[in-house]
């Protein structure tokens, strides 16, 4: 082989070996390129949440199918702040008879974590609801307990929140434990020693038919709000429900109100979240209200008093198909990022997940939605969010067959080389001028030079051999 041989080889390997960065139209892009979380990955690792401690590092916990040996059992894995793995990944679940499912995790300030997980068969009868504190060196502290105090039937779906002094609050959903098919339950507890600061309690206060799948976020003030899906209290179908609770005592804030103002066939999922400046926004998916099956739709609040600010938006842009099970996660600076699935083949082959930055004063879209899995193939779909600062943030998805072998757990993470600066509009009135501002080209355009320089020599070892 000649020199020009041997240039070529090299620059191949360049190429594979070039980062390529996505710049997005919000200000971010691509930090490396995504990557893979699961070490065991036989069967299934799925259902996966992504939590941000402090100083770089964060946690990531997910469902795996057969790993601790008998059907589902919850795994985790902390990173630093360069993704490299801190630890190995470790089982979470003591109790492994049966099924183990749906983890969530959180963080205290003290930086130990809980991560709490339905589990069937594990209170006498059906699904309940368990948990377990670790330290930020990832003993466990104490034992794993029993979230639920009424066993009967299904508790599951369990959403947490961390209040002041390490307290924190779990609410789950519980099957005719209000008197009326499902209904929403809620348990604070103690810092001290992880006990139960009274009893249980019920958060829905509409109880005909069934109200699921709770979702929880506190204030910066130690409040904090739950919203549900309720059948046929808004008139049609779900709708979603909500209702602030204090910090302090437990006791209802006001009333429980409706969400969505779109009433016709089904709203769902909602995801809740309190934002620094006190507004908060609670998202959901929405039946056929985008002319086709389903699309994420989302209400700015003030925290104050739960006025709307501005009216209920559409999140997803593309609206063939299905848009749902999205997460969502606030910057300190009040945006906030949302994400979704997108079905039918918007990324070119079945499931693939999008994202998209709002503006935590007014909800006004920053930049454009866009496509956070760089494979595309197949189904990519729950994903989660995380934010680690004003310039760097995570998600987090479960694709399927990618790494040869069901689905596994993958992770994409987002650098912004600027801070876009909200302004606080004092009136409930959203101003239509997003404007975001372009960052730079230079990686994009380096790249269109490597890979100009490729084809030149692509042709000119084309004209040596032939
Ligand atoms: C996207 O995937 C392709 C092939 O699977 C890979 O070569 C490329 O490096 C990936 N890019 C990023 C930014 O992850
Ligand atoms: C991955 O699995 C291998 C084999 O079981 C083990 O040696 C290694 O420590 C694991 N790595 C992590 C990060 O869990
Ligand atoms: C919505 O889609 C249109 C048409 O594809 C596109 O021009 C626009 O930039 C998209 N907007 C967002 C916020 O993604
Ligand atoms: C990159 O440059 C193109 C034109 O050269 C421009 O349309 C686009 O907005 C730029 N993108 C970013 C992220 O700056």
């Amino acid at each position: 082989m000649n020199f020009l041989n041997y240039f070529c080889i090299f620059f191949i390997f360049t190429i594979v070996l070039l980062n390529p960065t996505l710049c997005l139209d919000n200000g971010f892009e691509t930090e490396g390129q995504e990557f893979h979380v699961n070490n065991y990955t036989a069967n299934a690792q799925a259902h996966q949440q992504v939590k941000y401690f402090a100083d770089g590092y964060f946690i990531v916990v997910w469902e795996s199918y057969g790993q601790d040996g008998d059907e589902y059992g919850i795994f985790a894995q902390m990173f630093e702040s360069d993704r490299t793995k801190r630890g190995t990944e470790f089982q979470v679940n003591d109790y492994t008879s049966d099924r183990q499912y749906r983890p969530v995790v959180a963080i205290f300030p003290s930086k130990k974590f809980i991560v709490v997980w339905e589990s069937n068969g594990q209170d006498g009868s059906g699904y309940g609801i368990f948990a377990q504190v670790f330290d930020f060196d990832r003993t466990k502290i104490g034992s794993e307990f029993q979230v639920n105090e009424y066993t009967n039937s299904d508790q599951s779906g369990p959403a947490i929140a961390i209040l002041d002094n390490d307290k924190f609050i779990i609410t789950w959903q519980t099957e005719s434990q209000d008197g009326n098919g499902g209904g929403i339950f809620a348990q604070a507890f103690s810092s001290l020693d992880y006990s139960k600061i009274g009893s249980e309690f019920q958060v829905n206060t509409y109880t005909t038919n069934s109200q699921y799948n709770p979702t929880i976020s506190a204030f910066a003030n130690n409040d904090y709000i739950i919203a549900w899906e309720s059948a046929e209290q808004d008139g049609s179908g779900y709708g979603i429900f909500s209702q602030v609770f204090s910090g302090a005592d437990h006791s209802k804030i006001g009333s429980e109100f409706q969400a969505n103002d779109y009433t016709t066939d089904q709203q769902k999922n909602a995801v809740v979240l309190a934002l620094p400046n006190d507004n908060f926004m609670i998202a959901w998916s929405s039946e056929g209200q985008d002319g086709s099956y389903a699309g994420v739709y989302a209400q700015l609040f003030s925290g104050a008093d739960q006025s709307k600010i501005g009216s209920e938006f559409q999140v997803s842009n593309y609206t063939d198909g299905s848009q749902s099970y999205h997460a969502a996660a606030s910057f300190p600076n009040s945006n906030f990022v949302i994400t979704w699935t997108s079905d039918n083949g918007q990324d070119g082959s079945a499931d693939g997940i999008y994202a998209q930055m709002f503006s935590g004063y007014d909800a006004v879209k920053i930049g454009s939605e866009f496509l956070v899995n760089n494979y595309t193939f197949s189904d990519q779909e729950w994903p989660d969010t995380a934010v680690f600062s004003n310039t760097e943030f995570i998600i987090v998805w479960e694709s399927h067959n990618q790494g040869g072998s069901d689905w596994e757990v993958y992770a994409q993470m987002y650098q912004g080389e600027f801070s876009p600066t909200p302004t606080p509009t004092p009136t409930p009135t959203p101003t239509p001028t997003p404007t975001p501002t372009p960052s730079s080209n230079d990686t994009s355009f380096s790249n269109k030079i490597a890979i100009n320089l490729f084809l030149i020599f692509a042709i000119l070892i084309f004209y040596h051999f032939f």
